[in-house]
């Protein structure tokens, strides 16, 4: 099982001997679905090559604050925001010191400043280095800060000493990554989710569609797992894999959707419409393909089309309903469109989001959304679908709280 599917890490390498074990930790973190992309210090340069880690990675690796060639491909700033997480490893006690003074002298320590999701440090160093009082008031500095500490791991060094300052094991790295993707804030609660596009048929071989890639919803659906829920993801036809610990049931049309959704509620704590669900389908199916040449002679065909359930509106108004939250996908006065369908579909929260900027939306990898609820709203930066879809499912956790509280 991938335990870190479409996670994206930025892995920052510094200047100790134990960056060779950088290459190792790509393949490792590849290996659970993470994608990664690498920074590197001057310093790891001299241990560990750029192009070696280039080649693991498949992208460019970044090396210079000031580059014009990296900048043009991926500037510091979207670098620091394409990441769920900031992972250095290793971390030597300089680049440790570096941050807990805030300092930006170089693109690594200047992304760690920028980044606004979680970092991660992973210290290598000799044990007397690590002992000493200055590293060790630094690093609690760091951990009072929320950052978070893998290792080190005590055992023999480079330099021929023992103790403590080892670079935590590459599996182990791996295993405390995934675990601070776990939040458990969900834990107990039955999530079920809608994803996708719906098919309508036109005959056999025709059918009406719309762009949506599935990708929020999965997104979403990998954002309950790790938050400790049981998943049901209900999808239309998508070219993207499920989250594996899902119970994935796959649909064609919308009222399959519809009755897949009917069958699931009956334990659901939490429902999440994210299904770019067809609004209408032909009245009549075609058993045949239909012929060109059936068209009448003026060479145009109507199509009748009748209106399809509105699945998430009959959830919201079940008696015993399920925390609701729709998704409101717009092109023009994305906030009051939201706001309606909110009210309109009996909602407890909704997620808008501005489909006419084309670097957001269905088919990419990023979102900017802004989540309402009845009485109020947030804007959520720009983010990649994995991190809006930790940070939405933290707020239906708070959300649920407070009602409950
Ligand atoms: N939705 C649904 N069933 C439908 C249509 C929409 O469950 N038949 C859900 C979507 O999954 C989403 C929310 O309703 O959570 C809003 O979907 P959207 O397509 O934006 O809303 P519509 O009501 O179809 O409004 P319009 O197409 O006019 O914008």
């Amino acid at each position: 099982m991938q335990t870190l599917m479409n996670k994206r890490v930025l892995l920052g390498v510094t200047g100790g001997i134990a960056a060779y074990k950088s290459a190792e930790l790509i393949r490792r973190l590849q290996d659970q679905g993470a994608q990664v992309r690498v920074v590197m210090t001057r310093a790891s340069t001299e241990f560990i090559t750029p192009l070696t880690l280039q080649a693991l990675s498949q992208h460019p690796v970044h090396t210079e604050l000031l580059d014009a060639e990296t900048e043009s491909a991926m500037g510091h700033i979207e670098l620091a925001r394409w990441a769920d997480l900031v992972l250095v490893a290793p971390a030597t006690t300089n680049f440790i010191a570096q941050i807990a003074g805030g300092h930006g002298s170089d693109l690594l320590t200047t992304l760690c400043l920028a980044a606004e999701c979680p970092l991660a440090i992973a210290p290598a160093m000799n044990q007397a280095m690590w002992g000493n009082a200055s590293t060790q008031q630094n690093c609690n500095l760091l951990t009072q800060r929320g950052i978070r500490l893998f290792g080190p791991a005590e055992g023999l060094q480079a330099c021929g000493e023992e103790g403590s300052g080892r670079l935590l094991d590459v599996d182990a790295i791996v295993t405390q990554t995934r675990e601070l993707f776990d939040t458990g804030i969900l834990a107990g609660k039955h999530v079920v989710i809608t994803a996708g596009p719906t098919r309508e048929a036109i005959d056999p071989v025709r059918f009406i569609s719309n762009h949506s890639s599935g990708k929020q919803g999965y997104a979403l659906a990998t954002a309950a797992l790790e938050a400790g829920a049981k998943v049901t993801l209900i999808t239309g036809p998508t070219s993207i894999a499920p989250p594996e610990r899902a119970n994935t049931i796959g649909v064609t049309s919308a009222s399959e959707m519809f009755d897949a959704v009917q069958r699931s509620l009956e334990e659901a704590d939490i429902f999440i419409g994210v299904a770019a669900v067809a609004d209408y389908r032909p009245v009549n199916v075609s058993e045949q393909k239909i012929k060109k040449s059936a068209a009448p002679s003026n060479s145009s065909v109507t199509l009748e089309l009748v209106e399809n359930p509105d699945i998430i509106q009959s959830v919201a108004n079940q008696d015993h309903r399920p925390f609701t939250i729709g998704f409101a996908a717009e092109t023009d006065n994305v906030i009051e469109h939201a706001k309606n369908k909110l009210v309109s579909k009996n909602l407890d929260m909704i997620v808008a989001n501005d489909v006419s900027e084309t670097e957001f939306g269905f088919n990419s990898d990023q979102n900017h959304t802004t989540v309402l609820w009845p009485n109020r709203s947030e804007e959520l930066p720009a983010m990649s679908k994995a991190a809006i879809s930790s940070r939405i499912i933290e707020l239906v956790a708070e959300t649920i709280g407070e009602n409950n509280g």
